[in-house]
């Protein structure tokens, strides 16, 4: 039986003892793998006897104090550790474990990932590898032996400087790893294996020599090149923007298929997933670059975001996943596209964040309560953790920001501290009072702020009243009210910024929003205002304000914020759809398809930002903006507007495909822009659904010389259920079906298919020999895909949907806990939907509250979506 008990934020107690240090030995066998610890205790707590260390799914050989092997009467194992009686202020423990990582399919802890070894500790997972006090806040120094066959492991790495490598007798060999700096144990990490190395240096601004080493499967090496010149790019951007230098002589990036997350910022030691570093061409897309980019920046921020200060608890994941998250935002944002990079944040706000916040599993970005950890690590503790920095930004200020990142370093380098300890730093070093601010740490569900506005013409007084109300939440029924910085700008008739005069001043063009109601008087406005409210996504909250569409369509045209742009033609678009669904109109109106044809029209417009805003806002997005919607009718409403949109301006669209055709692929930003621009223009055209888009798309799948135009090709003919679209999925199979990474792109275009039998097709695929039940890539890209993408054939209302989901979910739960809970997410959207699919819901859920063997993680959710 496991342990379902919740752990409390407010239970936190310092550990009765600490771990100086710990010293590793890993003997790698063909049958298992032997492990003993020998740690350095001392006691914090004078009145503690005993000492209890974490253990999970552990097989325990032996337990000596002080080189004595304990007898059995001194120390008792149980299902989450063992305890041990030592009345001693300081001892050396010595614990002997067995593991066998070639059947650990959980991934966690150490395992074996194709041919190699390799572990996953953040956040339980060394309690797998060793009893310890495995926890944020006991800091230890790690020295680690490896011994293992010299043949098929070739490579012995762990955290630190290698400080003794060489032969052992029967063809095996050793390695000896230091890590200078004290760490947490879910830092620690392990690879052993056989790759292909491709290295490199980077000379810190101080003159510091860094060796690079990038390992990948043999044969692989041509596709990191991108992952290690984007590592070189985030150790100059951390120099630059935050002052921040690497602090050890080597940097190690490992990619592995088997990996339940993206990435892992192991000291030294960074593990990824293999989908998260390859790339080249032929067979990854723009957006996978680029979030490989992201995604090497945010490993490697987390050097002092996370591993040179870290948390006291895992309650305060935030304080380093926020803050590391807004860090990688801020990196993308100023080695590329501003505007695109804060769409793509707002997006994953918008289609998902809000849905968790309205969804049984809601919490503030610092939980108060956690029955598996593993469920936290969430878009509301990443992305919207990262928004709260953010706020915390534009109230602060890009200096008064570094400076209390300046003071936080100063206080709290080589500690395991709490979200108020940075916030604490950051309105120290600033003098702006954050005490109503860091209720946003605390509270949970996404604040609503209704919008009203008066134009005085006489008086040439314009007077905005903003409201915010928070609804409650599961786990949270009083809310109050936040301090929401708005960004703002009111702009005349002609799309000009109008300079903002309160009692004959200036004003920033940020408000502060504290009260549960507040009014502002602007004056000298000349005529009717055209407002912009929440310019950039100045704040995670949702937004009442009733615009009319030449309003919107005046800021789609001419407002000078980029953002805003593209966020007035989501707002229109979504206003339409919403007016379809309730059959106020039966397509878009001339105003929105004329703004969208501008857009089109417009060649001085960015090529990126034009494809955004030519791309519909997703229907999880819709959703959430506008409760009780029915799913079909969305889904519908959704695609007419596509349609329409692709017949009506088709030559427009034609003419801009052909003008952003390039004569050769390249990787820039521009490049990648135009193609952005192109492919945005064939979805809507195969939507339109004429036999000459038909044509355009079939001749760029067959003749793309790179993957983003062959995919986005691809996809255009499945979401427009084109015929041709039965042929290209064929031809792209029969090329890549031994690429494993590339399939996964093939899995996600079965999954969310336009077509009616999308469930057979998924289960033809689950047949397919690069499918693998215990690869989470794989099980994403199909199952995770169909449930989380695939939003009306998951919701089919005959219930099939959620019936086959469950009998994934129930296979997963053996094999990977983890990847179950995190594909299960939409089976809790009840609120979302109607009666009767609430209904065949609640019976799959009940499903799986009934099996035997239920895994903690699914259990928290499952539990909480019927409670
Ligand atoms: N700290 C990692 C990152 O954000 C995430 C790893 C979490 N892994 C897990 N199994 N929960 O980069
Ligand atoms: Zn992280």
């Amino acid at each position: 039986m496991q342990d379902m008990q919740a752990k409390l934020r407010a239970d936190y107690r310092p550990a009765d003892h600490t771990i100086g240090s710990v010293d590793l030995l890993f003997r790698l066998e063909e049958h298992g793998t032997q492990v003993i610890a020998v740690s350095q205790v001392k006691r914090q707590n004078p009145a503690a006897t005993q000492l209890v260390l974490d253990g999970d799914q552990l097989q325990c050989i032996g337990v000596a104090i002080n080189g004595e092997a304990l007898a059995a009467d001194r120390f008792e194992v149980g299902e989450n550790g063992m305890i041990i009686q030592a009345d001693l202020a300081e001892f050396e423990l010595t614990v002997e474990t067995w593991l066998d990582p070639a059947n650990n399919t959980a991934l966690e802890g150490l395992y074996k990932s194709g041919g190699a070894y390799c572990t996953q500790c953040e956040a339980e997972g060394f309690r797998r590898i060793t009893y310890f006090l495995d926890r944020p806040d006991v800091l230890a120094r790690y020295s680690t032996r490896i011994e293992a066959d010299k043949a098929l492991y070739p490579y012995l790495l762990s955290n630190g400087n290698k400080v003794a490598s060489g032969d052992l007798a029967d063809g095996r060999h050793f390695a000896q790893w230091q890590d200078p700096f004290p760490k947490p144990s879910y830092l620690f990490a392990l690879v052993a294996g056989d790759f292909d190395v491709l290295r490199d240096r980077y000379t810190t601004v101080s003159g510091r020599e860094v060796a690079l080493e990038l390992f990948v499967d043999k044969g692989n090496l041509s596709r990191g090149q991108h992952a290690m010149d984007s590592l070189k790019l985030s150790m100059q951007w951390d120099e630059q923007r935050f002052g921040l230098e690497y602090d050890l002589d080597i940097y190690m990036i490992v990619a592995v298929d088997f990996f339940n997350m993206g990435a892992m910022e192991n000291k030294g030691l960074n593990v990824f997933n293999s989908k998260a570093v390859l790339a080249d061409p032929q067979t990854a897309t723009d957006d996978e670059y680029h979030r490989i980019e992201s995604i090497i920046g945010h490993e490697y921020f987390h050097n002092w975001t996370g591993n040179r200060v870290t948390c006291r608890d895992w309650f305060q994941l935030s304080l380093k996943e926020g803050l590391t998250v807004f860090r990688d935002q801020e990196f993308s944002s100023d080695v590329g596209s501003e505007v695109v990079n804060r769409i793509l944040a707002v997006k994953t706000m918008r289609n998902h964040q809000f849905a968790e916040d309205a969804g049984p599993m809601a919490h503030p970005i610092r939980p108060d309560k956690v029955i598996e950890m593993n469920n936290f690590y969430t878009v509301t503790v990443y992305d919207k953790g990262a928004e709260v920095i953010r706020m915390l930004h534009t109230l602060l200020g890009e200096a008064r920001f570094q400076a209390g990142m300046r003071l936080y370093f100063e206080r709290h380098d080589g500690q395991a501290v709490t979200c108020d300890d940075f916030v604490a730093a950051m309105a120290d070093a600033s003098g702006v009072d954050l005490t109503q601010f860091s209720l946003w740490y605390s509270q949970s569900g996404t604040p609503v702020v209704e919008v009203s506005e008066s134009y005085d013409p006489v008086a040439q007084r314009y007077r905005l009243t903003l409201k915010q109300h928070t609804p409650a939440t599961p786990d949270q029924a009083q809310k109050r009210p936040l301090h929401i910085p708005v960004a703002l700008q009111l702009l005349n008739q002609q799309g000009q910024d109008l300079p903002l005069l309160i009692d004959r001043k200036a004003v920033a063009p940020v408000l502060d929003l504290t009260g549960s109601e507040q009014s502002w008087e602007f004056e000298q406005i000349a005529g009717p205002v055209v407002l912009s409210l929440f310019d950039n996504f100045s704040a995670p909250v949702k937004v009442m304000q009733p615009q009319s569409e030449s309003d919107l369509a005046l800021l789609i045209a001419h407002a000078k914020n980029d953002f805003v742009r593209w966020d007035a033609s989501q707002r229109l678009l979504a206003q339409q759809i919403f007016a379809m669904v309730e059959e106020e109109q039966t397509q878009l109106s001339m105003t929105v398809v004329d703004a969208l044809r501008a857009v089109v029209l417009n060649d001085g417009l960015d090529p990126a930002l034009a494809a955004e805003i030519l791309t519909l806002p997703a229907e999880a997005a819709l959703a959430q903006e506008k409760a009780g919607l029915d799913v079909e009718s969305l889904h519908l409403a959704r695609k007419a507007a596509l349609t329409q949109l692709g017949l009506e301006l088709e030559d427009e669209l034609s003419a801009r495909y052909r003008a952003c055709i390039q004569p050769e692929y390249q990787q820039t930003g521009a490049a990648v822009g135009e193609r952005a621009l192109k492919n945005a223009c064939l979805l809507l055209l195969a939507h339109g659904g004429k036999a000459n888009s038909e044509q355009l798309c079939l001749k760029q799948y067959h003749t793309a010389n790179n993957m983003t135009d062959r995919l986005a090709a691809l996809n255009a003919l499945n979401q427009g259920a084109l015929p041709g679209a039965a042929d290209c999925m064929l031809a792209f199979e029969q090329q890549w079906r031994d690429d494993a990474l590339v399939m996964d792109k093939w899995f996600v275009q079965v999954a969310t298919a336009a077509n009616t039998d999308v469930l057979t097709h998924i289960k033809q695929a689950m047949a397919h020999p690069a499918f693998d039940m215990a690869n989470p890539n794989r099980v994403r890209a199909l199952i995770g895909a169909f449930a989380s993408l695939n939003r009306n054939g998951f919701h089919a209302p005959d219930g099939s949907g959620y019936r086959f989901l469950t009998d994934q979910l129930i296979a997963l739960n053996g094999i990977n806990p983890q990847c179950a809970a995190r594909i299960m997410t939409p089976l809790m959207a009840l609120k979302e939907v109607d009666g009767e699919r609430r209904t065949l819901m609640t019976v799959e859920l009940e499903r799986l509250a009934s099996l035997p063997d239920l895994s903690k993680d699914l259990y928290e959710k499952v539990s909480k979506s019927l409670g």
